[in-house]
């Protein structure tokens, strides 16, 4: 069998943040920063997990992997009890990365014998910066194990390959956090953009536009649970206020679905979209989640007439800017890489999983 590619997206948070926990919609969409793995079978009965981004380099004997019998799919954080003293990779990211594979391999192994592989995956996507990176390698994962198991009826393209391969990428994420929303998986399966409420399944939209925006780390570390509990405070003091504000949000989230789904050209959507995203941004910035951190990307992206919005959980963290037909991304990054902020210029909106 011949070696085979597979790569997967990361994700942004468009709008609905912090709102979103309290039932409110979000819309999150992919960035064309991807995790690609290259995928050889091998005749071995030999598994070799190579991901030089975070230092792992493991070779398993697939016989001596667990085969995981449906009952112990029911908890995937029990992985490190079923494997964990076999791997010999110590605590951090690359443990977490090697569980959530020998994971999935074993629930492979269940269904299609022990096939051999070496598989080698590597990101663009800045790892810890809310891009949704391990998202993208379970989706990596998911979909290599699957084609290589045989279990994909057509490389990952129709709608039961990729309910097929969100499932197995979302289950690579639960042993990896745990509780994970689904929402960054989903992403990096389908692409696009994508419409998420609690406990309703991530809805792909049927987009068909593209947007060009800039991504500012501000490298400034953030502490997602402080910053939820921070709102929750806020709205328990003042419910008749905060209500309002997270209800404004889910209509920023509403319009910009409708938006995404209209035909609407360029030009117009572009007006649109600078105007919610000002809006989401303030209405954060009202719940105390900004930082002056992002309030100094949003000015010196507002100066060059380009709206910014923290993304994710703010406190510091990510900015998104949008990048209106014609404006000047590359002198803006420039400007905001002077002050000591990481800036990556993606497109959102674009292919989901790829094999
Ligand atoms: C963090 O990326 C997004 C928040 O809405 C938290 C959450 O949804 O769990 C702030």
């Amino acid at each position: 069998e011949a070696p085979f590619v597979v790569s997967a997206p990361g994700k942004v948070i468009m709008f609905g943040e912090h709102a979103v926990v309290y039932g409110k919609t979000a819309i999150a969409g992919s960035v064309d920063m991807r995790a690609y793995g290259l995928a050889a079978p091998r005749s071995d009965q030999q598994v070799r997990l190579v991901l030089p981004d975070i230092g792992v380099d493991v070779q398993l004997d697939a016989t001596q992997l667990p085969r995981l019998a449906a009952g112990d799919l029911a908890h995937p954080g029990d992985v490190e009890a079923l494997v964990g003293q076999r791997i010999g990779v110590p605590d951090g990211p690359g443990r977490t990365a090697v569980l959530a594979f020998a994971y999935l391999y074993g629930r492979l192994c269940a269904g299609s014998g022990a096939p051999g592989l070496s598989l080698c995956v590597r990101s663009l996507l800045p790892v810890g910066a809310g891009l949704g990176s391990s998202a993208a390698y379970s989706v990596v994962l998911a979909a290599a194990l699957l084609q290589l198991g045989g279990q994909l009826q057509a490389l990952g393209a129709t709608a039961a390959d990729r309910r097929l391969i969100n499932e197995w990428a979302f289950q690579g994420e639960q042993v990896a956090h745990g509780t994970p929303s689904g929402i960054d998986n989903s992403v990096a399966t389908y692409g696009g953009f994508l419409e998420y409420t609690r406990g309703r399944d991530p809805l792909p939209l049927p987009s068909t536009h593209a947007l060009r925006v800039l991504i500012t780390n501000t490298n400034v570390p953030k502490s997602t649970k402080a910053l939820v509990a921070g709102v929750r405070a806020l709205r328990d003091a003042h419910p008749a206020v905060v209500d309002h504000i997270l209800d404004a949000i889910h209509g920023i989230s509403a319009t910009a679905s409708a938006l995404f789904q209209s035909p609407a050209d360029g030009g117009a959507l572009e007006r649109q979209m600078s105007d919610i995203v000002r809006l989401n941004h303030a209405l954060l910035s009202a719940l105390g989640v900004s930082h002056p951190a992002l309030e100094r990307v949003r000015d010196i992206t507002a100066a060059r007439h380009m709206p910014s919005k923290l993304t994710g959980a703010g406190g510091g963290g990510c900015a998104l800017t949008l990048v209106p037909a014609g404006a000047p991304a590359a002198a803006v990054a420039a400007e905001l890489a002077a002050e000591g902020f990481c800036c990556y210029e993606t497109v959102v909106g674009g292919p989901g999983v790829a094999i």
